[in-house]
């Protein structure tokens, strides 16, 4: 489904085909706010649920669990919960999905009681989020149809609460935009998002932007720029490798907070001569999702306007063997001079990062994060719900995890054990590309990564597991996640704000 959100009055509200309510759960069982009417267009609006009526009912205190009374004169009621707690974003965004889900194919209007809410822009954000992200559909757009959120306060809300609705509405639109954009970017089959149609898909869509300059680089200059990890990954496929380097700067010539962001671009990863498992390979077009994330995190920094400059690399190859490809005990140099021995041509996503890393710490930012669906052993450590965090500096860790509170998208932070550099070291390079086996994959992973930060506060974002998801729950869709955009856009907005 195309849904489009919008701010609508009541009245407007009852021509679409399901009125969703929210639902608040207490001791004794389930409650719709005062302020909702007892009649709309002409449908009873039931206010209180005993627990009992819940259970028999399916209706649960988990945030997005909904029951629909349908109707035959009028609109259908769909009953949203939102858990114990009205004022949590994450049980909006639940709710905004588990309203969509119960319209089916049709249009649904969301009455969105305002008083008493503390942040009515981000509860309005979150619900448009969570309904638009669950109406992401790869392969049809289906028809037109509308999400709309009807502020309602006694009897009306407040000018302010209105105000707030509308913002959040607008917010939600364009971040779930671009977080299902690059969810398509990661969905599409890896020859129709090779490097070249990749980096031409990112550009399209960035050259929009105020305030962003875009380069390609093909292959030429990337070998000028001496990307040796990025080259010798991508020379085992016919596919042309490229670079993205994009930038927003809101006020070039002012010294605002700026972060580089770097993103795993690897369109295909077959595994190269290390060939993968076919089980294994099946879902490898999964492997640029750092770049399509890292990209579309700058793309909103600026539909947002967020007074912070943002550098944002993606190298994008694809991995694969032809003859000319990499082989075990091959030897690359990286950009920063360092050499890096191949044992394991399928560990493959340190090599171009290294180049990016590099590149990133030359743009001299404050901070660096980088995004990579990196290892197996993320996913065995943490599931496909959890990403992995690394992190050279406490403050960035901290801030890190408290954008992911907000955006609901988990971290926990693994530890950069010194340790483990050992598992590293190579007889005929500055360091080999693959640690023990079965031996704290994504550790060893992340520590060759920081050689390549230069002492810069770094941040590493391993999400083997959640880049994809299994199956559709809550406002997640089966396939593509693009997990990591939001709390990327979380942390940016918290930095520009912090600077003012
Ligand atoms: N892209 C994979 C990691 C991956 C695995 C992502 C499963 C999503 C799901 C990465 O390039 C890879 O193959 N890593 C190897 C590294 C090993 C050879 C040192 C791995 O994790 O097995
Ligand atoms: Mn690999
Ligand atoms: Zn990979």
């Amino acid at each position: 489904m195309t849904y489009r959100a919008r701010v609508a009055s009541i009245n407007e509200a009852v021509g679409q085909a399901t009125i969703a309510v929210p639902v608040t759960f207490h001791d004794g069982g389930a409650a719709v706010s005062d302020t909702v009417p007892l009649d709309v267009g002409g449908v009873k609006v039931p206010h209180a649920f005993t627990k009992e009526w819940c259970d028999r009912q399916g209706l649960k205190d988990e945030a997005g669990s909904v029951v629909v009374l349908r109707s035959w004169q009028g609109p259908n009621v769909a009953l949203v919960s939102l858990g114990a707690d009205d004022q949590v974003a994450e049980h909006y965004r639940q709710g905004g999905a588990g309203a969509l889900r119960a319209a089916g194919e049709s249009s649904v209007a969301f009455l969105l009681p305002t008083e008493g809410l503390g942040d009515p822009l981000s509860v309005a954000q979150a619900l448009i989020e969570g309904a638009l992200l669950a109406s992401y559909n790869f392969k049809d757009a289906g028809p037109d149809a509308t999400f709309d959120v009807v502020p309602i306060g006694a009897p009306l809300p407040s000018v302010e609460a209105h105000d707030e609705v509308t913002k959040g509405v607008e917010r939600g639109t364009l971040i779930a935009d671009a977080v299902n954009w690059a969810k398509f970017l990661v969905d599409s089959p890896a020859d129709a998002m090779a490097p070249r149609e990749l980096a031409n898909e990112i550009d399209r869509r960035l050259s929009r932007d105020e305030h962003v300059q875009i380069e390609v680089w093909t292959e030429p200059k990337i070998k000028e720029e001496r990307l040796g990890g990025l080259l010798g990954v991508g020379r085992g496929s016919a596919q042309p490798t490229r670079l993205v380097y994009a930038t927003y700067d809101p006020q070039p010539g002012k010294q605002l907070p700026h972060v580089a962001l770097v993103g795993k671009g690897i369109t295909f990863d077959s595994g190269g001569l290390s060939i993968k498992a076919h089980e294994k390979m099946m879902t490898m077009k999964t492997d640029m999702s750092g770049a399509a994330i890292v990209m579309a995190a700058l793309s909103l920094a600026s539909v947002l306007a967020l007074q912070v400059r943002v550098t944002a690399i993606a190298p994008l190859a694809e991995n694969l063997l032809g003859d000319s490809a990499t082989k075990p005990g091959d030897v690359l140099t990286i950009r920063n001079g360092m050499t890096i021995e191949v044992l394991n041509t399928d560990a493959e996503g340190r090599l171009v990062l290294a180049d990016g890393l590099s590149l990133a710490v030359e743009a001299n930012p404050d901070v660096i994060i980088d995004v990579a669906t990196l290892t197996g052993a993320q996913s065995v450590a943490l599931g496909d719900e959890v990403g992995a965090l690394f992190a050279t500096d406490d403050v960035l860790a901290l801030q890190i995890l408290a954008a992911s509170e907000r955006s609901g998208e988990p971290f926990w932070r693994l530890p950069l054990v010194d340790r483990y550099e050992s598992h590293i070291g190579s007889d005929v390079a500055d360091m080999k590309n693959m640690g023990k086996p079965l031996k704290a994959g994504s550790i060893v992973a992340a520590l060759l990564l920081r050689r390549f930060t230069d002492d810069k506060p770094w941040a590493h974002l391993d999400i083997a597991g959640p880049a994809r998801s299994e199956a559709a729950h809550g406002y997640i869709t089966k396939g593509a996640t693009a997990f990591s955009t939001r709390t990327l856009l979380e942390y940016l907005e918290a930095l520009a704000n912090s600077a003012r």
